[in-house]
């Protein structure tokens, strides 16, 4: 293969590389100029077709497939640019859009062009506030410049883009969820179908397409489909911004070729595992992605070897390393609390699910663990998700696989600890307490319920079984 040119990283650390002026001059917006100017829509369709650009968001949804998905009689169309970026880990969105906020906005616009959208609304993480003022700079530099705004290189193509602050919740980042919240609602994701490219923010037809999705756009146009099929494995192309941290020297974001190991990650680019330690385990793509044990780091980081591993996917290439020292069971509580405050609620599996893996796991960390727990921790994630078909969106699925490739890949190490940790003394559960207070208890609905931290109530005193009226047929 050719030696690897960076093309998404091209302006980060070139002086002012942000600005309007610097990205012209270095040939910025010239994708776009050519796509609206020489292209009919469907002709950027058929080029992102062809390139099979996968979605970098998360699920890597083919991107040009996604657009043909839209109504063909539509009248409107609305572009969602997902920027909510709440994967723990991942941050080259934001880098993205705060070292060459114009690259971005050229993805937008020649997008846009190819699904008919004319307005984009860009739902920014709340936290990224240094990449919404570059933003809000941007946008002004480019409707000055006539990149946005109406009859755009005088090929009649108007558009608009409008930034969204989100509130800070990570369901907010699934899609339907992100649209609602657009709409001014609780972010809950939408059940499928109806489709966003049928029916999605204000009713209408709508694309939503992650950051990183959007800045592969023009080089496509400008390099052309075969130039973004010569990078990657011979199923998963182009260039990818993998972001490393966790236990390393060096915590970084890279663009390589889709493909690169976790190996060459953490060893060629961020300095090694840190202390001189050796890695026990590593996150591929985000924590709703599950584990890869160190002899599962040869593996090809891409959208179609991380599965034989157990792994959900590639997710968002946010690769975590834990060193020999961090016990699993740590990992786990770390990723149990995060999806069981997350949870929106809807659906009873996602809702109680997490709750559980969050209460038995940490019950299990502090000491109170028992070896049948593992088990119970198996059934519970087997039994959450979209895979298993009980839930409405793909958050309980990525709280249910840390569990499940832990509980594959390092069930000794966790009966171990049960073994080794046992101090159940010191954490009564509610049962437990109301046993050693002396408070009656009966079968479970019994359970004294607790009125103020500290202070248990017996419940009422219900009639002896022998005093309850005979169950009849018709009853
Ligand atoms: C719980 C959850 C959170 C998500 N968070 C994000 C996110 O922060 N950013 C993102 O681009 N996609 C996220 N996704 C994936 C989106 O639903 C959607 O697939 C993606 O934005 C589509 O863009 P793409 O095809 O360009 O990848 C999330 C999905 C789920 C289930
Ligand atoms: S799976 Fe969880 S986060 Fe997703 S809609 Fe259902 S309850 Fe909400």
């Amino acid at each position: 293969m050719a030696q690897f040119e960076p093309v998404l990283t091209r302006n980060w650390n070139v002086e002012n590389g942000h600005t309007l002026r610097v990205y012209e001059a270095r040939g910025g917006y010239q994708a776009a100029r050519k796509a609206l100017t020489t292209m009919s829509p469907d002709d950027v369709v058929n080029l992102v077709k062809a390139s099979e650009l996968r979605g970098r968001g998360g699920a890597g949804f083919p991107t040009g497939l996604k657009w043909s998905f839209l109504p063909k009689d539509r009248t409107e169309t609305l572009m969602c640019v997902n920027g909510d970026e709440s994967e723990p880990a991942t941050f080259n969105n934001r880098l993205l859009i705060e070292r060459d906020p114009h690259q971005f906005l050229e993805g937008i616009l020649i997008s846009c062009f190819a699904t008919r959208a004319t307005t984009a609304y860009v739902y920014l993480r709340f936290e990224y506030i240094a990449g919404y003022k570059m933003m809000e700079r941007a946008i002004a530099e480019a409707e000055a410049a006539g990149h946005l705004g109406r009859n755009i290189y005088g090929s009649g193509f108007d558009l608009k883009v409008v930034l969204h602050r989100g509130a800070g919740a990570y369901i907010c980042g699934e899609e339907t969820g992100l649209i609602e919240s657009l709409e001014g609602k609780r972010g809950w994701p939408r059940i499928k179908p109806p489709f966003p490219a049928v029916e999605g923010a204000f009713r209408k037809p709508t694309v939503v397409n992650n950051v990183e999705t959007l800045c592969c756009v023009p080089h496509i146009v400008e390099r052309g489909a075969d130039w973004f099929k010569s990078i990657g494995t011979p199923k998963s192309y182009g260039p990818k911004l993998y972001c490393v941290s966790g236990h390393v020297n060096k915590q970084v974001c890279v663009e390589l070729p889709l493909g690169v190991t976790t190996r060459q990650l953490i060893e060629e680019h961020a300095g090694g595992v840190w202390k001189g330690r050796k890695a026990k385990a590593a996150v591929p793509g985000g924590i709703s992605m599950g584990l890869l044990a160190e002899s599962e780091f040869d593996v090809p980081l891409d959208f179609e070897a991380l599965r034989p591993t157990g792994c959900l996917g590639l997710g968002t290439a946010a690769v975590t390393v834990l060193d020999e020292t961090m016990p699993i069971i740590d990992y786990l509580a770390i990723c149990a609390r995060f999806f069981a405050h997350e949870s929106c609620g809807q659906c009873t599996p996602c809702r109680e699910g997490t709750n559980w893996l969050n209460k038995t796991i940490h019950r299990i960390k502090n000491g109170g663990g028992r070896l049948e727990d593992l088990d119970i921790l198996e059934q519970l994630s087997q039994n959450m998700g979209i895979t298993p078909g009980t839930t409405i969106c793909g958050l309980a699925d990525g709280a249910a696989w840390p569990v499940k490739n832990a509980l594959a890949k390092f069930r000794g190490e966790l009966e171990e600890y049960i073994r080794t940790h046992q101090n159940p003394a010191s954490l009564p559960t509610p049962l437990q307490t109301a046993i050693a207070q002396g408070v009656p208890t009966g079968p479970i609905y019994d359970l004294p319920i607790p009125m103020r931290p500290g202070q248990l109530q017996a419940p009422a005193a219900r009639p002896a079984p022998s005093s309850l009226p005979a169950l009849t047929a018709s009853s």
